[in-house]
């Protein structure tokens, strides 16, 4: 029997991710649920933002699907990001966050394209220091780190096999760095991705300059199809390219580690809509779909996209998305499509 953690968390957390358990529930797959707690309320109440027996929660399932926490908007002292925390409790080196299109207008048609992020390194190493009017941080790249999350790339690059359009002759990686200024960092990075590709002879390597990519993201992103970058370059890119498909509600996410793995919606607890039952629960269905692929169901987590598709094309669709639907009525409909 698979276990799956639940992490609501905060906000409209509370509300995606039943939403997100209701449709895995509907699979019939026999799944079991252990629900577990984080986030800044869970702090207010107790003083920790994520508990050791989350933790253990999560190592014990392997998985968990999470919604997203508030931070504190100042310093709050033992405050600590409890998806932070995942990330350095299980090492989940590797971001994962594909784009693909989906069948309404307020996405663009053909894409299909992945991001790969590193997950535990760059900028996010946490090492700022403050002297004097001076502000320092350091970015980290190691030939561990940069290694291990390219290998990912090309790996779930030869898993996506062809496909059409960009991919009807062969998987492509492109590594985004800006070696051209960073030299030593970047440098590595990129040195990292070439050695790797050689293990790839059925894979071509290409790369580009963060800055173009940017450009290239908006004016021709379905000529991409896997891109792997450095943490912060990953984290900008992949909230720009979800736009490309509708926007933060609708853009899964997966946190891919040796021993666990971690999926969440790539938006936040949004405050300013959380409580209303309108939140757009798209994101996390597609990411509990990520989750299913991730433990061998990749029939089912297809049966969940195809749902996913289908109510778009009915026009049962959240208010982000320009409809007038609940967070009860798309999660619905999508159980039916199933
Ligand atoms: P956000 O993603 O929560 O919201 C940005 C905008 O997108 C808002 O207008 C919001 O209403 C909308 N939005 C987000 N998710 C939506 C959904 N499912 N359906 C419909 N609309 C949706 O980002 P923001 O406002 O910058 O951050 C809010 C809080 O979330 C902050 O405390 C932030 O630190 C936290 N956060 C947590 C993350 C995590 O736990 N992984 C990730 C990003 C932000
Ligand atoms: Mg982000």
């Amino acid at each position: 029997m698979t276990k799956i953690c639940l992490i609501n968390g905060d906000g409209v957390g509370k509300e995606v991710i039943p939403a997100a358990a209701e449709v895995l529930s509907a699979l019939g797959l026999g799944l079991e649920f252990v629900e577990a707690h984080a986030g800044f309320e869970h702090f207010k109440q107790s003083g920790d933002s994520i508990p050791d027996t989350t933790l253990s929660a999560v190592a014990e399932c392997g998985v968990a699907l999470f919604g997203a926490t508030s931070s504190p908007s100042t310093k709050v002292d033992g405050y600590r990001s409890p998806i932070l925390a995942m990330r350095k409790a299980f090492d989940l080196y590797a971001n994962l966050r594909p784009v693909q299109s989906l069948p309404g207008k307020f996405s663009r048609p053909n894409l299909d394209l992945l991001i790969v992020r590193e997950n535990t390194e760059g900028l996010y190493v946490g090492r700022e220091r403050l002297e004097g009017d001076t502000a320092t941080a350091e970015r980290v790249i190691t030939r561990k780190g940069s290694t291990r999350i390219v290998r990912a790339a090309f790996e779930q690059a030869r898993k996506r096999g062809l496909g059409s359009g960009i991919r009807d002759r062969g998987a492509v990686v492109t590594v985004v760095h800006k070696a051209n200024v960073l030299k030593v960092t970047d440098g590595l990075f990129r040195e990292c991705a070439i050695t790797v590709a050689k293990d790839f002879p059925d894979i071509t390597l290409k790369e580009m300059l963060v800055d173009a990519m940017a450009m290239r993201l908006v004016r021709d992103p379905e000529n991409f199809d896997v891109i792997v970058t450095t943490n912060l370059f990953g984290d900008i890119l992949s909230d720009e390219a979800s736009a490309l498909i509708g926007g933060l509600g609708v853009a899964p996410s997966a946190n891919i580690g040796e021993k666990a793995a971690v999926f969440e919606p790539v938006h936040g607890s949004a405050p300013d809509i959380a409580g209303q039952g309108v939140a757009n629960p798209i994101g996390a269905i597609l990411s509990a779909a990520m989750l299913l692929d991730h433990i061998g169901q990749g029939a089912a987590a297809q049966r969940v996209r195809q749902a996913v598709n289908a109510t778009i094309e009915q026009g049962v669709l959240p208010r982000d998305l320009g409809g007038m639907s609940t967070t009860r009525e798309v999660t619905r409909c999508i159980v039916n499509n199933l």
